[in-house]
């Protein structure tokens, strides 16, 4: 990452009026929550086809939720590192708008923005497969295979592969993809849609694409600025050249 890069960047952030995030695991990984697809990554430990649809929770609930157990631990563990803080300022002083976010983590908020769009859901609460109802993550982990009183099998708020993002999450995030005038696309390989699309809607809606990761990714050929690095040092770097 060059000096000059960040200047431009910053000068980029300053002249835009709506300005969006768009973030995924790569984010996080700092605060001690793997990714999904780096060598040590989640789908490295776990086979996504075994574990990361819709089907694989229904057909085999116990061992799905035993690999959900410890990603909920990971996360009720982790804390919002220098990255996360970095854009809740940016949106404090009015350099972000909205951080569209694929993470189930919670992080964002708990670093202090305000305006974030949870496209995968999250892991704060259970869902009923049968009648809708949502509890605390807490009453599912009390159990083996969590079940809801009405006797459905429970699962995480997230959405897994083969699920739809509800429609008004996805309402929401393109209306602000749509009209942003620069998206910075951090921590995320880019590969899943239909958040892999964003950056590429946005460039055809004349927005700047700034791209935040430790390695190029599927959205690097679209990308108006790449900054290779650790999240957790580059966005603070970011914040203090738009402050100075
Ligand atoms: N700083 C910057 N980039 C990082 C860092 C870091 N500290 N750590 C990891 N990365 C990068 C990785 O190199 C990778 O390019 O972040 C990216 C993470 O990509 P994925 O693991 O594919 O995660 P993500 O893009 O969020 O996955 C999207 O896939 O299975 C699902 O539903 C899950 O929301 C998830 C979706």
């Amino acid at each position: 990452m060059e000096r000059g890069d960040l200047i431009k960047v910053a000068e980029e952030i300053k002249k835009a009026k709506l300005i969006v995030a768009l973030t995924g695991a790569g984010i996080s990984t700092e605060s001690g929550i793997p990714d999904f697809r780096s060598k040590d990554g989640i789908w490295s430990k776990f086979d996504m086809n075994e574990y990361g649809y819709i089907d694989n929770i229904i057909s085999q609930p116990e061992k799905v939720w035993k690999m959900l157990k410890i990603l909920i631990e990971d996360i009720a563990k982790a804390e919002p590192n220098n990255g996360h803080k970095a854009i809740a300022e940016m949106e404090k002083f009015g350099y972000l708008h909205a951080v569209i976010t694929q993470n189930v983590d919670g992080l964002h908020q708990k670093a202090g923005s305000k305006n974030v769009i949870e496209i995968h859901g999250n892991f704060r609460e259970a869902r009923c497969l049968r009648c809708g109802r949502i509890y605390d993550i807490g009453y599912a982990l009390k159990q083996e295979i969590p079940k809801c009183e009405c006797g459905g099998l429970l699962k995480p708020n997230a959405i897994f592969f083969g699920e739809p993002i509800p429609k008004d999450v996805f309402i929401k995030s393109f209306s602000m993809v749509e009209k942003c005038d620069v998206m910075l696309v951090v921590g995320t390989s880019a590969m899943v849609y239909p958040a892999a699309q964003f950056p590429i809607i946005a460039k055809q809606n004349g927005a700047k694409i700034i791209e935040i990761n430790n390695e190029p990714s599927m959205i690097s050929n679209i990308a108006d600025y790449s900054l290779y690095g650790k999240a957790g040092e580059i966005l603070p770097s970011l914040v203090k050249h738009l402050f100075f």
